[in-house]
């Protein structure tokens, strides 16, 4: 509470309401780039994405949408890591496919609203050059052993997804974006990421020193439940374990009055009595993330918990809150150009307000 006090007033800024409900919960030296910021200094952010399928789902968005608030809110540069060589080391995939894959997931994170004059989003395949030297730096500062330590890799594993984690680490540093920083050091960096992101950065963490760098600072999110309960995953490549963003009012209707687990009863005289289990329910779990009007988020939580409103309805609630928000995104979508494409991934300056 006392760092999101901070974060309102040094920011001028309403704490966004993932912020106050816990779904950005955790975070490594916010502080620190809140006083930064507060001194007047610049700073940057950093983000990233796997590109493995061709339609983002909501879970994707979220810390895209979030990055985009950071942005409005610093008014800083942000740089997208596409880091296709990671999905071509993971996956059963085609390079080029993954490199493809890159530029398509980038026409969904440009109608997020990310300022063109202060956003560069880069193919790990493209790009890998500027960040070559930060790279070299960070392998020799980490052994084998530590890599195995830290992402659980058997030996049996290829040797690129040993080596890969140093170029997840590297855009952390702002000397790996001359266009932007020159050889500055100095600028810090912050990663809004979600959860299962901070292996990459403690190990980033823990290099920084050694390398006469700055540790980046982050800011995590806890994820978003599948539609069928947060025990199951989502999976771009299930299409009923989530909404995408290419998905019709009619589908989004149909895949959550179908799956969208229930914490609701048995019967209805159970579910009056005894009321809803917000606990496990999906749709309301989902409007926590989605219904941004916090009185509205309590009278329906309020009223599915007391009984009076049964499952049906709060699927109707949640209906109403994604439909309109998923329509938005492919209007903005629909009107990224490849020209503007091109523009947001090529190595470029970009506006730094500060000095
Ligand atoms: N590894 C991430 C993924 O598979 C992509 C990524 C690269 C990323 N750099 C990042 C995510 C920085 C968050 C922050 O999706």
């Amino acid at each position: 509470d006392a760092l999101i006090a901070k974060f309102e007033r040094i920011t001028g800024a309403k704490a966004h309401p993932w912020i106050k409900r816990g779904i950005f919960f955790s975070h490594r030296d916010l502080d620190l780039i809140l006083d930064n910021h507060a001194a007047g200094k610049p700073m940057y952010l950093y983000t990233g994405r796997g590109p493995s399928s061709e339609a983002l789902h909501l879970g994707h968005l979220i810390p895209f949408m979030f990055t985009k608030y950071l942005q409005d809110v610093f008014r800083c540069p942000l740089v997208v890591q596409m880091t296709d060589d990671e999905k071509f080391l993971w996956k059963d995939l085609q390079l080029e496919e993954c490199h493809r894959l890159g530029f398509e997931n980038a026409k969904d994170i440009i109608a997020c609203g990310f300022d063109i004059t202060r956003t560069l989003i880069f193919s790990d395949l493209d790009y890998i050059g500027h960040m070559y030297p930060n790279i070299l730096k960070i392998q020799k500062a980490v052994t084998y052993n530590q890599v195995k330590g830290i992402f659980g890799f058997d030996d049996s594993v290829n040797i690129g997804k040993h080596a890969f984690p140093a170029v997840q680490a590297a855009p952390s540093f702002p000397s790996s974006f001359p266009h932007i920083f020159g050889s500055r050091v100095d600028v810090p960096c912050l990663i809004p990421c979600a959860i299962d992101q901070d292996p990459y950065f403690r190990m980033t963490r823990d290099v920084a020193p050694r390398l006469g760098f700055k540790k980046p600072a982050l800011i995590h999110s806890k994820f978003f439940p599948a539609l069928q309960g947060s025990d199951s995953k989502m999976s771009a490549s299930d299409e009923s374990s989530a909404i995408f963003c290419t998905d019709t009012p009619k589908q989004i209707k149909e895949k959550v009055n179908k799956y969208a687990f229930s914490g609701g009863r048995e019967t209805v005289e159970d579910h009056r009595r005894l009321g809803g289990d917000l606990a496990v329910d999906v749709s309301y779990q989902w409007l926590t993330f989605f219904q941004h009007d916090d009185a509205e988020l309590k009278r329906v939580g309020d009223a599915y918990a007391s009984g009076a409103m049964l499952s049906g309805e709060i699927k109707k609630e949640l209906i109403d809150v994604i439909s309109p928000l998923v329509a938005r995104h492919q209007a903005a979508r629909a009107l990224v150009t490849a020209d503007m494409v091109k523009t947001f991934m090529t190595p470029r300056k970009l506006v730094v307000d500060r000095s």
